[in-house]
């Protein structure tokens, strides 16, 4: 099977060092990729939110398998572009990918479906935000409508903040704060069956301790030895099946990766977002535990044939990523900035951990920092405890001026083990 992977983030490294190690995948493609994908696949220049350009690339590459990693393509319609040239695609069409694209959207599509999620209103004037704000008091939880790479979200106890937030924005959710952990549940779906992976957490905060500004993702681990082993199953039921059978009887079927984040509150589990792809760092961790081959997994969905699958196989193992941030992130990072100590790691870590690369590019003999998220150093061990321990070594062997990372990533689910 020939498979172009569109997307250049860590995310996508962790896709194509999968399908590179699964015996099914004849050639590995990636657009536009990053200096560690080149290492496993064929890299291209592609704008990946040009759909016409995507799908050209993959006719010329006879691609049997396209997989569209980031959620700007697919709202973009990259997967529709591309399977209207006659290729399969993993990944939602432009309408099914609305359910991130457009807050509100999943809000309509979980009040049809019965999913729980946080009581909420769509203000578009000033009134409508003050109403929405007392309605709920503080803490205030205000959303930006549309896709705003991670920094549409304001959670703040504090009036004026909230409201600014609010008026700043076109279309915003405001909505009822929810306590208690967060899971990331991602689903393989083919619009009508849905196989979910195991759950992750991530750190959304740069900071160790939940402390400082969000960001789009600085470590996760999985499993969760604190959930209760009933959770996929719950969640199943309650409210991946559910949704996908909602935009299918809407006429607007999601296939590709349902994501569900999620949070476990006293009352319950609620959904505080859908994305529609997989996500970023959860993926290096999920993905690290996946036993079974990856590429057949995503042509069966993007053939609506996951009926057919045998049930997925998982390691028994954890495993834990930690992102390497550059200098500054996620404010203005500093880019530029040559890394060193990766061929340490492949020699003293591998293979129980590895380095996923993020925004990374190379120049001649070195590898240069290019993004505000760097790295995502993963690591499997027995355990949380020997995951976290092979990380922090690995991380620890590499060296990028004025790089930050979280100390603390698993640490609390290790200890509590
Ligand atoms: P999102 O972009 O929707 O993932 O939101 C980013 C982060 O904001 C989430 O991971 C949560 O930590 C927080 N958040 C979003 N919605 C809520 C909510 N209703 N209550 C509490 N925290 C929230
Ligand atoms: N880990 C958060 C995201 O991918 O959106």
């Amino acid at each position: 099977m020939k498979v172009l992977v569109i997307g250049g983030g860590a995310r996508e490294h962790a896709l194509c060092r999968s399908l590179s190690l699964d015996p099914d995948v004849t050639s590995l493609h990636c657009a536009p990729g990053n200096a560690g994908i080149a290492e496993v696949a064929q890299l291209h220049a592609v704008d990946a939110l040009d759909g016409a350009a995507v799908a050209a690339l993959a006719t010329r590459l006879e691609a049997d398998l396209v997989v569209v990693g980031p959620e700007a393509p697919l709202v973009a319609g990259v997967a529709d572009a591309v399977r209207a040239a006659g290729i399969d695609c993993f990944g939602p069409s432009r309408e099914a990918a609305a359910l991130e694209g457009s807050k509100a959207f999943a809000k309509d599509v979980m009040a049809g479906a019965g999913v729980p999620t946080a009581r909420s209103y769509v203000c578009t004037v000033p009134q409508e935000v003050d109403e929405a704000l007392d309605a709920f008091g503080a803490p205030y939880v205000v959303k930006d409508d549309g896709l705003a790479a991670g920094k549409g979200v304001v959670v703040t106890g504090d009036l004026e903040t909230a409201r600014a937030h609010a008026n700043a924005c076109e279309r915003v959710v405001i909505e009822e704060y929810l306590d208690g952990p967060e899971v990331s549940l991602f689903a393989i779906t083919d619009g009508t069956t849905v196989l979910p992976l195991q759950p992750a957490q991530d750190f959304k905060r740069a900071l160790d301790g939940d402390e400082g500004p969000n960001t789009g993702g600085m470590g996760a681990y999985s499993p969760l030895p604190w959930a209760d082993p009933k959770l996929v199953q719950e969640v199943l039921e309650t409210v991946l099946q559910p949704t996908v059978d909602e935009l299918r009887r809407r006429g607007t079927p999601f296939s590709g990766l349902l994501y569900a984040g999620l949070a476990i509150t006293s009352r319950g589990v609620r959904v505080i977002e859908f994305n529609a792809r997989f996500g970023d760092p959860e993926t290096q961790v999920v993905l690290a535990r996946l036993r079974t081959p990856l590429a057949g997994v995503l042509r069966a969905a993007a053939r609506g044939a996951l009926d057919d699958l045998e049930p997925l196989r998982w390691s028994g193992e954890a495993a834990v990523t930690v992102v390497v941030a550059s200098h500054n992130y996620p404010d203005t990072p500093r880019t530029g900035d040559p890394i060193e100590g990766l061929d340490a790691v492949a020699t003293e870590d591998a293979p129980h951990a590895y380095v996923l690369h993020a925004g990374t590019k190379r120049d001649g003999d070195r590898v240069l920092s290019a993004g505000g998220r760097v790295l995502s150093v993963t690591a499997t061990g027995a355990d949380l405890t020997q995951a976290r321990e092979r990380a922090y070594a690995a991380v620890g062997r590499i060296a990028l001026d004025g790089a930050q990372h979280r100390t603390d990533i698993a640490a609390k689910a290790a200890a509590d083990a």
